[in-house]
Order: structure tokens, then C-alpha cells, then sequence
């Protein structure tokens, strides 16, 4: 990486902070000098608040993400046949979706390979989920990876120590600073991690609603028109799709919970709009990845993928390469003997349809009862979650059950309780769920999908 340590960090942090732009190498001295313990962290939180309230131009944008990429081992994987696709989705309540998506894909002869992060706050992280399966392990070192990539097409692990260490110190940084909600640092971060991996293009699934990280529908735009730039200055063809996550997606939220609800999905059952995203997604990773050029093709492509039981074999397989239980995944009751459960009934004046789940609601329920984290450094409980009975549009008797809580123990359901009882309102009349598919960005252009 290129690094002067004789340029002044003083004269960068004022010429931020004075609305100047930076010249990418001055970028990759700062991010440089800063993960290998050269420049302090008051110097580098000073730059962080100066570049968040002046803004970033995108030539700083993808100097940032290219000194973040190289900040640490960025894989070659042109020796093993395909292209290879990755999803990259910005998280929320419920979002199992890489864990049906990624063998339906590889399934259909595209190469996945992911390596994908921990639930933080409300929103839940495929390791976390993947875990929950007895033995399975996220941790894995480069060979390893390339070898079940090359053998069976699909690997899914957990970020290694030399995958963009600068985004590790500086994401810490960023926390702290009040520095996370900033697209340039945010985009940098993304696509450092994932342009690591070796992939040949992205996928990217950009969130919006109560339980995403942006809210705002035009946040979400903005984000996903950013990453889809940066992501092509790397050479990285990429196709973002808007979709909403308002209430939580599918019925199950939950990191064991989660695993049964991806099965049904790979068994060709599930819920429809959980089904809705996986699809699309599925689709157009078989387009990125170069399978067919039409997207109701690819689509049939990863229909027939579950219905010939393909997608479930894959998974297996992965489950099986990489320890976990695959007995687990054909026995799940076995998997849920001893857990606790309790049923949350609809107040008595609940009118008679559910009118909506809030996301974050459930989320922050699913941090109270252990399915999720506070800090980083928090435990899961792989056994907890939430099952929901009710979803909107739904009939529902004042009294009747809406939700059903699991953990590995009672002790912690009370809080959990309330806060589902919050997420959950009613109305008189019925309203259809719509579709949780916004829109998609390709080529520069937004087009409903
Ligand atoms: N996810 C990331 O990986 N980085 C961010 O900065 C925000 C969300």
C-alpha cells in the first residue's frame, strides 16, 4: 500500500475540516498509518467528524474504499471456474435471506462465495444464524475457503483478521465518534469487506423501514446508487435492489428460528414475501453470475433449483463440509427439545386484523431475550426468538394468540413481551401486504423490478 509517513495529518485534518478534498494518496497514508498504529485515534476521529459535516467527493469515496480494501489480503479467485457472485444485504429484522439464497445459487452453477458479519443491535447477522446449527463453524483460513469454493461452490464464513483490517479499527472508531451514518463511510465499509472476497460482481439487497438501517426510503436510494458506483469503479458489475423492511421479513425472527424458516424456503414452502426476496435476489445473482441474460429465466432457473431439492442438497453439503449437524436440519424438533416457549395473546381490544408489525420493535424484543446482541462482545442464545402467528392483514380474536417466544430459558421474556405487544397494531379494517420489493438499480437507472 502506498504510505509517506512524512506527510503532516495535521494539514489533512484542516484542509477537511476547511471543506478542501483530499488526494488519494494522502487517503491511503491516513487509513495506512492508522491500522498499522502510526496515527493516533484522536487525530483519525478528528478527520472522521471533519469528512462527515463537510461531505466527500466520490474520487475520495473510492480512495477511501481502495485504502480500506488493501489495508489487508484481497483474494484472487480467478483460478477456480465461474463468477463469482455475492450478496451483500444492509440487514434487518427477520433477514434469513442469504442462507436459503446462497445454495439455491451455487446450486444453479454460480460460485458463492461469502463471508458475512455478526447481528449488532436489532438487526440479526447470518453467523449468528448459521451457528445456531450444532457444530457448524464460521471460522475458516483462505485455503480452506478456496478449497470448498472450488469443491462444492458455495462457502459461507466469518471475516479473517486479514480481510480489511482498517475497516475493523476504524468501523470501532466510528462508533464511538458518532461518525457511523455517513454514506462515503458506510459505502467504504461495505464494499471494502466484499470487493476482499473475490468476487466477480455483487448483488446488494438495500433496506428500508423501521427495522433497516436507513429508514428513509431516499436514504436507501442514495446508499444504494453509491454503492453501486463504487462498487463498478473496482470493475465489480452490481445490481442493487430497494426492498422494504418495515415489518419483519418472513414469520420467524431469531437465529435457530431462522434456520428452520430458511429450510422451508429451500423446501419449496415458506412465506411469501421471504420467498419474494430470495427469488429476486436469486435471480439476479444467476444474471450477475452469467447463467442466462433474462431475469424470468434465472428465475425459473432457481424455482427448478428448489423444486428438484438440488438447493437443499447443496446446503447439506455445506452444512456438512463445514461441521454442523445435518441430522439438526432433518430432525429440528430434536434440535428444539427443552426449550421454553410462551404464547402472546392480542390485547382484548385489538380490532380485527393486524394492521402492522413494527420491525424495530421486534428486533429490540429479540435483543432482550438473547436471540440478539447490545455490544459486540454480547452471547447469543441460538435457541431464542419469536414465531409470529399473526401477520398483517390477518384476522385476528381480541384474546387470540399473535406470537409464540422461545429461548434456551424463561428468564428473560418479560421485557420481550412488551415489546412485541408494542410492534403489533390493529385496525378494523384489512390491509394487503404489498410488495417488498421497492425497486432495482442497474446501468444508472432505477426500474421497478
Ligand atoms: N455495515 C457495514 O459493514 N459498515 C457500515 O459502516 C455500516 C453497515
Amino acid at each position: 500500500m502506498q504510505y509517506d509517513p512524512s506527510i503532516n495529518i495535521i494539514d489533512l485534518i484542516l484542509r477537511k475540516r476547511d471543506g478542501g478534498a483530499l488526494t488519494e494518496f494522502e487517503i491511503a497514508t491516513l487509513v495506512y498509518g492508522y491500522t498499522v498504529g502510526h496515527i493516533p485515534d484522536y487525530q483519525v476521529s478528528a478527520f472522521l467528524m471533519a469528512a462527515f459535516l463537510k461531505g466527500m467527493s466520490d474520487e475520495e469515496m473510492v480512495a477511501l474504499t481502495d485504502a480500506m480494501l488493501n489495508s489487508g489480503r484481497v483474494l484472487d479467485l480467478s483460478d477456480i471456474p465461474g463468477r463469482k457472485v455475492d450478496k451483500h444485504s444492509t440487514g434487518g429484522v427477520g433477514d434469513k435471506v442469504s442462507i436459503p439464497l446462497a445454495p439455491i445459487v451455487a446450486a444453479c452453477g454460480v460460485p458463492v462465495p461469502m463471508i458475512s458479519g455478526r447481528g449488532l443491535g436489532h438487526t440479526g447477522g447470518t453467523l449468528d444464524k448459521l451457528e445456531s446449527i450444532p457444530g457448524f463453524s464460521v471460522d475458516m483460513d483462505i485455503a480452506g475457503y478456496r478449497k470448498q469454493l472450488a469443491d462444492i461452490g458455495l462457502v459461507m464464513i466469518g471475516q479473517t483478521d486479514d480481510i480489511a483490517p482498517a475497516d475493523r479499527k476504524m468501523y470501532a472508531l466510528r462508533d464511538v465518534t458518532g461518525t457511523v451514518e455517513f454514506v462515503p463511510f458506510i459505502a467504504a465499509s461495505i464494499l471494502s469487506k466484499k470487493l476482499a472476497e473475490g468476487i466477480d460482481a455483487l448483488v446488494l439487497d438495500v433496506k428500508h423501514g423501521s427495522g433497516a438501517f436507513m429508514q428513509r426510503e431516499s436514504d436507501a436510494r442514495f446508499l444504494a446508487e453509491t454503492l453501486v458506483r463504487v462498487s463498478e469503479k473496482f470493475g465489480k458489475p452490481t445490481v442493487a435492489l430497494l426492498t422494504d423492511m418495515d415489518q419483519p421479513l418472513g414469520c420467524y425472527a431469531g437465529n435457530w428460528p431462522e434456520i428452520e424458516e430458511s429450510l422451508e424456503v429451500l423446501q419449496g414452502e415458506g412465506p411469501a414475501d421471504l420467498v419474494e426476496v430470495t427469488m429476486a435476489l436469486a435471480a439476479e445473482m444467476l444474471l450477475s453470475g452469467g447463467r442466462t441474460d433474462n431475469l424470468d429465466e434465472a428465475r425459473a432457473l432457481a424455482i427448478d433449483a428448489v423444486t428438484s431439492g438440488r438447493a437443499m442438497d447443496r446446503f447439506e453439503q455445506m452444512v456438512s463440509h463445514q461441521g454442523g449437524s445435518v441430522s439438526s436440519l432433518r430432525h429440528p424438533a430434536v434440535r428444539k427439545e427443552g426449550v421454553q416457549e410462551l404464547l402472546i395473546h392480542a390485547p382484548s381490544d385489538a380490532a380485527d386484523y393486524v394492521a402492522r408489525i413494527d420491525a424495530r420493535l421486534v428486533g429490540r424484543a429479540m435483543v432482550e431475550l438473547g436471540a440478539g446482541r447490545r455490544k459486540k462482545e454480547d452471547p447469543v442464545d441460538p435457541l431464542a426468538g419469536v414465531r409470529l402467528l399473526k401477520r398483517q392483514g390477518e384476522r385476528v380474536a381480541a384474546g387470540a394468540p399473535i406470537a409464540r417466544l422461545e429461548a434456551s430459558t424463561a428468564d428473560r421474556f418479560d421485557t420481550s413481551v412488551s415489546l412485541i405487544l408494542e410492534a403489533f397494531s390493529f385496525s378494523p379494517e384489512a390491509t394487503e401486504p404489498g410488495s417488498r420489493l421497492t425497486d432495482r438499480y442497474a446501468n444508472g437507472l432505477w426500474m421497478n423490478p
